[in-house]
């Protein structure tokens, strides 16, 4: 039997229980030290990574260009290669960040020193204020808040801040004003906010210490496995900030891509930059990556217009055309629709076009022979259904790279927002294996 059929059969021998994620657990990979939108379940990529490098013996280099809270960094983590992710939203690089270090247990010792100092902290001084602050937070909320921000900047280890900053961000997700049932910003009814007596430092003390155990479990995981020597992983280790459909900024060529785009532009399907608004006024920028250019503080809407399909394209009538060239499916869609409705449906269309100049930068990033493993769902707009499916294989056959294997799941354990955009088909999502 080739390699490729060896690999085809053990892709196709996955059981339905483990695609569908059904005993997957968020303490999984520290999946949980953050409650991001849209996780992927590890146990889903680690069996598929499992089929491909069982037949695969070179050495790995995997990347993800929509690297959100790098569950597959982490999964690749597990499997002892070399991992680069990018995001466009620079509270995944955080996220990513810490995820993907190696702490030891001088992370508790810290923490409970911080602790400490917290519950001597007296001082009501606030220390941040953006547009309608008194809006997403109460009074005693950015007091306690301003106590931990505080507490945070005096420790001298920037790895060890990161670890606070994100547990800082969950915490503000948890206390703020806004609804955690959307990842679009609602504030809640003003009776419903008066009625909460919320304490920022109690949630950070719990979720502080849950973290710290989920860091540490996974890194006795990793210790496990051999893959870490003097508290480092043993292979490279990439996360950077940057916008996909400009570059990829990685330089090492990698030979498996493991990715979930988003469905659509962010806007009208997942607000990843919405989710991020609140934690991110309180995390100054340098504790993050120097190199982030885009001013996310000031409007609520900045990183997911910058994500992909978030900005209408220049020349309307020529991306149509050549986009409709590449897929069948997006131009049949299109031809169900009368002029109002293609006007509702130009997101659909800029949001190809971005990933389409994706694509091409992937690839570029890529070697030949390699393995794309593509988690994609789809949505509906105008109550028809965009098959995303359908159009990334016909994008990627565009530039001569065949679908290799599909396989279908049920979305059990992944975190989607239950809005009318979604279609119903939405309960499902698809697999796309191409080779290169
Ligand atoms: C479905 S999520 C990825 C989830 C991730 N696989 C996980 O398990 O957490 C999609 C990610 O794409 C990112 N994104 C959207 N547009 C982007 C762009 N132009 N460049 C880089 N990342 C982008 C979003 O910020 C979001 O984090």
């Amino acid at each position: 039997m080739t390699t490729r059929a060896k690999i085809e059969k053990s892709l196709y021998s996955i059981s339905p229980d483990i695609l569908n994620g059904v005993n997957c657990s968020n303490k999984e990979n520290a999946r949980r030290i953050i409650n991001y939108p849209a996780m992927m379940v590890p146990s889903v990529q680690e069996s598929i990574i499992q089929s491909i490098l069982d037949y695969y013996p070179e050495e790995i280099s995997l990347l993800d260009p929509f690297m959100g809270a790098s569950n597959t960094l982490v999964t690749g983590m597990k499997f002892g290669v070399n991992v680069f992710g990018q995001d466009i939203n620079p509270l995944s690089i955080l996220i990513s960040q810490v995820k993907t270090k190696i702490y030891d247990y001088s992370l508790s010792e810290k923490f409970e020193d911080l602790i400490l100092k917290l519950d001597r902290s007296r001082s009501t001084k606030i220390e941040i204020d953006f547009n309608n602050i008194d809006k997403w937070f109460k009074k005693e909320v950015q007091v306690e808040l301003s106590q931990i921000y505080r507490a945070i900047l005096k420790e001298p280890d920037i790895n060890i801040r990161k670890f606070y900053w994100v547990t800082l961000a969950e915490v503000i997700r948890l206390t703020s004003n806004d609804r955690t049932s959307t990842f679009k910003m609602h504030v809640r009814p003003l009776e419903e906010i008066t009625k909460r007596n919320l304490s920022p430092k109690e949630y950070f003390k719990k979720i502080g210490k849950r973290n710290i155990a989920d860091l540490l479990t996974l890194k006795s995981e990793l210790s496990e496995k051999g893959f870490i020597t003097e508290n480092s992983y043993q292979k490279s280790v990439g996360v950077h900030w940057g916008d996909s459909k400009l570059k990829i900024n990685t330089k090492a060529r990698c030979n498996l891509l493991v990715t979930s785009p988003p469905y659509g532009d962010n806007q009208t399907t997942v607000t990843y930059g919405q989710f991020s608004y609140l934690p991110l006024q309180w995390i100054p920028i340098s504790e993050i990556d120097e190199k982030i250019n885009i001013d996310y503080l000031k409007a609520i809407q900045s990183i997911d217009s910058l994500s992909l399909g978030g900005k209408t394209v220049q020349d309307y009538n020529l991306v149509e055309k050549m986009l409709f060239e590449k897929s069948t499916t997006l131009y049949t869609l299109f031809q169900k629709f009368n002029e109002n409705q293609k006007i509702k449906a130009k997101k659909v269309l800029n949001f190809f076009h971005d990933l389409d100049s994706t694509i091409d930068n992937i690839l570029n990033s890529m070697e030949d022979d390699s393995y794309l493993i593509w988690t994609v769902g789809n949505r509906s707009v105008n109550k028809e259904v965009v098959e995303n499916d359908n159009i990334i294989a016909e994008l990627f056959k565009s530039k001569g790279v065949d679908l290799f294997v599909d396989l279908e799941r049920d979305i059990l354990g992944k975190r989607m927002p239950n809005k009318n955009n979604f279609s119903s088909t939405m309960s499902k999502e698809k697999i796309l294996i191409f080779k290169n």
